[in-house]
């Protein structure tokens, strides 16, 4: 007799096709053609395309390429629409997005049919995964909506909103971006990709019927000309953009100086760290999940696998058998784990990165299996034997390809983790609470799974450091992204400049009196600036007053070199980062005389005491803060919880305000210090002296040598210098400059650099809302949500 194994090693999967006809109905119904949807009603259809089915590569539509003339309607409809969108209050707002949510748990087999037919991903994953999710999302922002007087109470709507997204979770992004947008009180221009725009049209149905008011949601079609079109167009407050690091980087030039708030959500290649300690056969299904689940076609993806040395050959042979196991095929087929590829073009992109890695010598691994001849299929393909350098290591495939590598140690581990430009998510994969969680800081990610992967909820924020871009997306760090707080609008059209006063020369006593050249501030010493070059800087009645360093680029490079010396700042405790500023403010307010005086002294401000004073204050403030800006636990459908972790953003770069030099300075400074930030500092062009007499407050407050770095000189100079540099993390701008500030987000897409500038407004310094507050901490700040399931 047979044994059950024997039996079990000789049946096979029937065919479990998914019946597509309501899908088809539906399309049917529209006779196959799609115009747009503006101000809740359809155009006809004007210049079409197609979008067809990636697993036969069949018609299944034709839909609109919008044209400049349809983005401004939309564009005007969503303007006129948001006054009435906010006034309808949040309660209003919730019952229509709860209304949404129960329209699309009600269709959501249409739906998921829907997206497996116009993206070639599984039927499993639409039905159990995308649509489950797309539905949660919308309760979880109805509860916003209906929180949002009480919880964001100091904020607005942004306003207008527009919205461009991937083909890869055509309606999972979709959720992620109108659901929090609708919820705030903004109203929504939404494009989908265009290989993918069917669900995006199928929902707009749902908004009719859920009573969502004309204009509030608009859904315009068509390829990355209208997509453009909705980045430049002026009436728009705020774009949220999840695709290609490349499309990312122009986005952030284009709209650079506009004054459009921005969230980029790019690209990835995140690792998936196997310790010698891990749970082999569960890290082996984790990683199903995270490089094979999509096709791979996920910016998240564990597309870098990492393993400890001693089981490498083991986990490698394991990989191996599971892979053979996968099942390609029909994405209708409930059985199959891989469908199609999105496009030829997909296929062909990935074909390429393989097949240079073969050429280079690595090993590339395919399960046996046959693809059908029509549609774009990929085998799941593991890579072994390539350099850490190597293209397949180091850009975003998005597709089922793995590529393999192993390492000796946990720094090694983490070493090879942060070698790339990238910053999206990680998996870390050991038994050992304490190794995983030692780890998990040290690894530069937004997003990292401890013995999990791919776990997403709306409840908890997603999005990446470095070059994958910035803004989060989900639970209340992701409503920030669509709210504006209320301080803002109370800034000054310009920077005001404090009365003059009657004009006292120094004291003779003061060591301030004593003419001298000031150097810069490096490293925790003072230093000569490179070129030997300085200015002269002259008091209010335009006297001279004093020789200050004119800091060039080597100056930027030196200070910068100082600041990641410094790291052990990011790694003091909160309570020791707030000493030193208490002690920095101790110090001040003993030679509170002397600042003020020179405050005087160079901007006749008659003011000036009570400049010294509110600095003091200042520095008390964030150093209240910093050990208080606790991150928060998350409470998502699974068995465990997510930490949300407040993290430095790294080395920042501040261009500070000339209009209340000590306070302007400061005010920008000493928060992101609190934070264990690194900072290089340009102070006030016309009044540095303020920033250089600190010198000795610092040297006798133990803050730690490159903590902070102060280069004098040209604001429009280093701040160039400092956006383009390539190991700075964030830069930002508040000297009232317009010009200087697009300038600064314009060079800051290089590197996709995170910015916070000012433009040609003002801000009252003395004012703790607008000089203070959440908008500063998370400035200063990134979130990384650790998700750490238990009892598994
Ligand atoms: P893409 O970044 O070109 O497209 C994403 C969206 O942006 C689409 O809706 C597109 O129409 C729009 N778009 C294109 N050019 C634009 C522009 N200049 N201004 C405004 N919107 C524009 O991505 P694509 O071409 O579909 O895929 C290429 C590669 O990008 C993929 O192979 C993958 O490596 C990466 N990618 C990464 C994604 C992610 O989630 N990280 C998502 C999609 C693509």
């Amino acid at each position: 007799m047979p044994t059950i194994k024997e039996i079990l090693q000789t049946m096979d999967y029937g065919p479990a096709l998914e019946t597509t006809k309501e899908a088809q109905a539906w399309l049917d119904g529209h006779e196959r053609r799609f115009g747009l949807f503006i101000d809740n009603a359809w155009s006809d259809a004007g210049e079409t395309f197609a979008t067809t089915n990636p697993a036969d590569g069949v018609e299944l539509a034709q839909v609109t390429q919008a044209t400049n003339d349809d983005v401004e309607r939309a564009v005007a409809a969503a303007r006129r629409a948001q006054p009435g969108w906010v006034a309808l209050g949040g309660h209003g707002r919730a019952k229509i997005m709860y209304a949404l949510s129960r329209l699309l748990q009600k269709h959501a087999r249409l739906f998921a049919v829907l997206e497996t037919l116009d993206n070639g991903k599984t039927i499993r994953e639409t039905r159990d995964a995308d649509l489950p999710l797309v539905a949660r999302h919308f309760y979880h922002h109805a509860g916003w909506a209906q929180l949002q007087a009480e919880e964001f109470a100091d904020y607005r709507a942004v306003g207008v909103v527009g919205q461009i997204v991937p083909w890869n979770f055509p309606l999972l992004m979709l959720a992620w971006k109108i659901a929090p947008a609708l919820a705030a009180g903004n109203t929504v221009v939404f494009k989908p990709a265009e290989y993918t725009p069917l669900t995006a049209l199928l929902f707009a149905e749902l908004c009719q019927r859920a009573g969502v008011p004309a204009g509030v949601v608009n859904i315009v079609t068509g390829d990355g000309r209208v997509g453009e079109a909705i980045v430049n167009h002026p009436g728009i407050d705020k774009i949220a953009f999840t695709g290609s690091t490349e499309v990312g980087r122009l986005i952030r030039k284009s709209t650079a100086g506009s004054g459009k708030k921005l969230s980029l959500e790019l690209g990835g290649k995140s690792p998936f760290i196997v310790f010698d300690d891990a749970d082999l056969d569960a890290a082996v299904e984790g990683l199903v999940d995270s490089i094979w689940f999509n096709q791979g076609q996920v910016c998240c993806a564990g597309s870098r696998l990492l393993v400890q040395e001693s089981v490498y050959e083991r986990f490698i042979k394991k990989v191996k058998a599971r892979m053979e196991t996968l099942r390609v095929g029909s994405p209708l087929d409930k059985s199959n784990d891989i469908g199609a590829l999105v496009d030829p073009v997909q296929q062909q992109r990935i074909h390429g990165l393989v097949e240079s890695a073969r050429a280079e010598g690595c090993e590339v691994w395919q399960p046996t299996g046959e693809l059908s001849t029509s549609g774009s299929w990929y085998l799941p393909t593991l890579i072994t034997g390539a350099s850490t350098s190597a293209a397949v290591a180091q850009a975003e495939i998005f597709g089922p390809v793995l590529v393999a590598m192993s390492f000796r140690t946990p720094a090694e581990a983490v070493q090879l983790a942060n070698n790339t430009v990238y910053g999206l998510a990680a998996c870390v994969w050991s038994e050992s609470i304490s190794l995983a969680l030692d780890v998990v800081p040290q690894i530069k990610a937004g997003v990292v799974w401890i013995n999990t992967a791919n776990q997403f909820d709306a409840g908890c924020g997603f999005g990446g450091y470095k070059e994958s871009g910035y803004g989060r997306e989900g639970g209340k760090e992701g409503m920030y992204e669509y709210l504006t707080p209320l301080s803002e609008d109370a800034r000054p059209a310009a920077p005001v400049f404090a009365a003059k006063g009657a004009l006292k020369a120094a004291d003779a006593d003061s060591p301030f009196a004593i003419d001298r050249t000031a150097k810069l501030y490096i490293g925790g010493k003072q230093a000569r600036p490179d070129g030997a070059y300085s200015r002269a800087i002259n008091d209010a009645n335009g006297a001279f007053l004093a020789d200050i360093g004119e800091g060039s680029r080597k100056d930027i490079r030196n200070a910068v070199e100082a600041a990641h010396k410094a790291a052990g700042w990011a790694k003091a405790t909160a309570h020791n980062r707030a000493q030193v500023l208490y002690y920095i403010a101790e110090n001040l307010a003993i030679r509170a005389d002397e600042f003020a005086a020179r405050i005087a002294q160079q901007t006749g401000s008659n003011d000036a005491a009570r400049e010294v004073a509110a600095s003091v204050e200042r520095l008390f403030y964030w150093a209240a803060w910093a050990d208080k800006y606790d991150g928060q636990v998350h409470q998502p459908p699974m068995h465990g919880i997510t930490v949300a972790l407040n993290e430095p953003v790294g080395v920042i770069g501040i261009v500070c305000p000339n209009e209340n030099p000590l306070l302007g300075f400061i005010s920008l400074v000493a928060p992101a210090l609190a934070l264990g930030n690194r900072v290089v500092a340009v102070p006030s062009e016309q009044y540095p002296l303020s920033a250089i007499d600190l010198y000795q407050v610092l040297d006798t407050s133990d803050l730690p040598g490159g903590a902070l770095n102060i280069v004098t000189g040209s604001s429009d100079e280093l701040a160039r210098t400092l956006a383009s540099h390539g190991e700075i993390d964030a830069v930002w701008r508040h000297d009232g400059s317009a010009e200087g500030c697009a300038e600064v987000e314009r060079l800051s897409s290089e590197t996709l650099k995170r910015t916070w500038t000012g433009g040609a407004k003002g801000r009252d310094w003395f004012d703790p809302k607008q000089a203070g507050g959440r908008v500063v901490l998370q400035h200063a700040s990134q979130v990384k949500n650790v998700w750490i399931p238990y009892g598994v």
